[in-house]
């Protein structure tokens, strides 16, 4: 049989098999490992996975367009960063500085001034400026191994800029090789001259029909916090979303209690993001009802707050995915490496756990996990080529980029080479 594409030899292949659904609880035990690894791809599409060996009794390599000897390497998905806020103008070095400054005193995470000032110079960019700020994100993110994103809007607080942000999303999916799943985050912060009342009907009434109009967003994510978005606010938001047609996330728990956990198993969403400060009621509701837990260990590290609990969570049968949150903020990395590795530091998640988290699961947690983020028959072929002898290096050689080869449908669209 033509094939397109033939991985062989590589020291582990991680297929990260699902079943159809996240891997939590007990089937995380059981993620198996193909060593000496190999894998075949037609038309975009996985079409075998096995040893080497058994690749090989049924698949010519002459028969291949190309061919990739993985010889003392590690295979697995590419990643999905399925929490991002990619589109913005307005970098915050100078607060980097002025949190250490602060944090040598007190606790002070400055979320709501950061966001403004974020928010004043994305609102006077041009469209095209913030296409050529992403897509530079974009292809960082390419070299760091991941190959689909979630993007959320959430940096223009008005019609008209949060509807630029979206366009700019829809824009980027025919400039470059990475997916991307659009988020309105309409309900991020409550922009100046408002308040949280006011701001919320303008969400709920204005900005959501208009939104689910264009098409341009599939979810709709909100923040659930103290200062920002109550409890009974984000509710009304995502239940209006909902009535719209769009799927639900939210940014819930992170610096407080906002029980944003259980309001997740409330309104069905598909995931619950940060959730560092959520109590283990609203998490149990969240893993009866099947809402996908990301976390996001580097924020926490960065801000020297919280590591939520994520041994108990993976105990309770959540399903966990883990994720950069990349934004101008706290985030502004496209390491996926990065976050794998605090995940195990911080989270104490084994690295095949972590990987899990950045693969299948995190592909779940935006509505994708039927498409990417495993390797197996019939999925897209998203696949990592990893310049290491097994996955726990992944985590252990930390700091650096271990991405040897990306490949996205079945093409090698990068290579670094050392
Ligand atoms: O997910 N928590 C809210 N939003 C972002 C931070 C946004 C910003 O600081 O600009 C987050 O961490
Ligand atoms: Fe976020």
């Amino acid at each position: 049989m033509k094939t397109d594409l033939i991985i062989i030899n590589a020291n582990e292949l991680l297929p990260m098999n699902s079943n159809g659904k996240p891997v939590s609880g007990r089937s995380l035990n059981e993620l198996k490992i193909i060593e000496n690894g190999a894998i075949a791809v037609k038309d975009g599409k996985i079409i075998a996975v096995d040893t080497t060996d058994n690749i090989l009794k049924d698949f010519e390599l002459n028969d291949s367009e190309q061919v990739i000897d993985a010889k003392g390497k590690t295979v697995i998905p590419g990643f999905v960063d399925c929490h991002t806020h990619l589109v913005f103008a307005g970098t915050r070095e100078n607060e980097f500085v002025q949190r250490i400054e602060k944090q040598r005193n007190t606790k002070n995470v400055m979320m709501g001034s950061g966001i403004q000032y974020t928010v004043s110079h994305t609102r006077k960019a041009e469209k095209e400026q913030l296409i050529q700020l992403a897509k530079k994100r974009l292809k960082r993110m390419l070299s760091q191994g991941i190959t689909y994103i979630e993007a959320k809007s959430g940096y223009g607080l008005d019609l008209e800029n949060e509807l630029k942000i979206l366009e700019v999303h829809h824009a980027l999916k025919s400039l470059q090789d990475i997916e991307i799943e659009s988020t309105f985050l309409g309900a991020h912060s409550i922009p100046q001259g408002y308040n949280s009342k006011e701001y919320t009907e303008i969400v709920i009434n204005e900005m959501i029909p208009y939104v689910a109009k264009t098409g341009l967003a599939r979810f709709c994510d909100v923040f659930c916090e103290e200062g920002f978005f109550s409890k009974e606010q984000s509710e009304k938001i995502l239940n209006k979303a909902k009535e719209s047609g769009m799927l639900l996330k939210l940014h819930a728990d992170q610096l407080t209690n906002t029980y944003g956990a259980e309001l997740a198993a409330k309104v069905g969403a598909v995931s619950a993001d940060h959730l560092d400060y959520a109590y283990e009621d609203g998490l149990r509701a969240m893993a009866q009802k099947g809402v996908v837990g990301v976390l996001l260990p580097t924020i926490s590290f960065v801000l020297d707050l919280n590591y939520p609990d994520a041994r108990n969570m993976m105990e309770m049968g959540l399903p966990i995915a883990i994720s950069t949150d990349f934004n101008p903020g706290a985030g502004h990395s496209e390491s996926m490496s990065f976050v794998i590795t605090t995940a195990c530091l911080k989270l104490k998640m084994l690295p095949i756990e972590a990987i899990a988290s950045a693969t299948i699961n995190a592909a779940y947690a935006c509505g994708i996990g039927h498409k990417v983020g495993s390797l197996e028959v019939g999925k897209q072929a998203d696949i990592l080529i990893m310049d290491a002898p097994n996955h726990k290096y992944i985590p252990y050689h930390y700091g650096i980029n271990l991405v040897e080869s990306v490949v996205k449908k079945g093409k090698v669209v990068h290579q670094n080479h050392l």
